[in-house]
């Protein structure tokens, strides 16, 4: 090749790559406070998924550059204490624990955290006792809590907590009823005093970017990373993942508000369908006096015991609990974490460099 050819290819190419190198830079800067805060290269967290987030998805998302949390779930002590070795024999970078805050003994996870040194404890669930959050900073743990308003934001600030997670209802799991799109907007340019991370229906780094330009530190994903080559999830759990659209992942139906049910998004299956013939059915028995109201409600509450393990594990997705965010739609393979976090970040860049192409035509 001649340098006359050569030149103006090699001027796009050197174009490119400053244009690419600044906005991988404006990326940095726009989540320093989240990478610092969580001791890692990109602020992105795995959402903690009861039954999934184990060593082996921890540990991988921790090793691609992001920042895996453990889920205790209803664990005992001693099956924690096993979890957070065998994480870190597994990865040498930071990782968290999501524990939930009604377990009852949640003060004995906190200390099995901190006699294991984890960085980064997660208080789920509802607001933590204030004693909790106390032992967990004293004994040196950072602690990350979840606001579902603004008001909730700053009582958790006021009470020592050094992160928060704000998720919306478009996510996986137990969710509550406002969407990420409205929490962002109503807490994120009120709360400067610690990193503020978003959860809820983010599949793209486009979409992260987004956020961070609102004031976030980083963002949280569950459904992308469920679905990841690592994940131990059953395959026909990943296949319902792949083949499923946004509308396919509803929240639970609750036929009786004096029988509450707690809204938790999944894949609409046989058994969401079973659980409202399971409510019509104990709500017929409890006003047939068969039942009384505790009974009823703890009919209701028991349908679906143990149905997240058989989904996950046992990969029973026609009647298990089959857990997934409305992003589900976006997931179309079995990737790898590090694709998945080098993908997210590629499209981060990416918005990046259109905006300042566009700023500067
Ligand atoms: C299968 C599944 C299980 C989950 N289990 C938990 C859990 O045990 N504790 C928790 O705090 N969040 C849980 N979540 C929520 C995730 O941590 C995360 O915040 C959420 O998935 C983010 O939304 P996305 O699914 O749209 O990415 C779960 C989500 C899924 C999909």
């Amino acid at each position: 090749m001649t340098d006359t050819l050569a030149s103006p290819n090699a001027d796009t190419g050197q174009q490119d790559y400053k244009a690419r190198q600044a906005a991988r830079q404006e990326l940095d800067r726009l989540w320093a406070s989240g990478t610092e805060f969580l001791g890692t290269e990109y602020a992105i967290l795995g959402g903690a998924m009861s039954w999934v987030s184990e060593r082996n998805l921890v540990s991988a998302i921790s090793n691609a550059g992001g920042f895996g949390v453990i889920a205790c779930g209803a664990m005992t002590p001693a099956l924690l204490e096993a979890e957070i070795a065998a994480t870190q024999a597994l990865t040498k970078k930071p990782f968290g624990v999501n524990l939930i805050t009604m377990h009852p003994q949640l003060d004995e996870l906190v200390q099995v955290c901190l006699r294991a040194h984890v960085g980064h404890i997660v208080l789920a669930g509802g607001i933590p006792p204030s004693s909790a959050v106390r032992a967990a900073k004293d004994g040196g743990a950072s602690v990350i809590g979840f606001a579902p308003a603004l008001v909730l934001a700053k009582r958790l600030i006021r009470m020592g907590v050094d992160a928060l997670v704000i998720e919306g209802a478009e996510a996986g799991g137990h969710v509550g009823p406002v969407s990420l799109t409205v929490l962002a907007q109503e807490i994120l340019p009120h709360i400067t005093a610690v990193p503020v991370f978003v959860a809820g229906g983010i599949a793209r780094g486009d979409a992260i970017t987004g956020f961070l330009e609102q004031g976030a530190a980083g963002a949280q994903l569950g459904t992308r990373f469920a679905a990841a080559a690592e994940s131990i999830a059953h395959p026909r759990f990943k296949e319902a993942f792949i083949r499923a659209n946004a509308r396919d992942a509803l929240t639970s139906v609750q036929l009786d508000p004096r029988f509450p049910v707690i809204p938790v998004r999944g894949l609409v299956n046989d058994g969401s369908q079973r659980f409202l013939t399971h409510q019509a059915e104990t709500l017929r028995r409890f006003q047939a006096g068969e039942l009384s109201k505790d009974e009823a409600q703890l009919e209701i509450e028991h349908f679906w015991a143990g149905s997240l393990r058989r989904a996950v594990i046992d990969g029973d997705v026609e009647t298990g609990s089959v857990m997934a965010g409305q992003s589900v739609g976006m997931v179309r393979s079995v990737q790898s974490v590090e694709d998945i976090i080098s993908e997210l970040v590629e499209q981060a860049v990416e918005a990046l460099m259109r905006r300042s192409g566009r700023r500067e035509h």
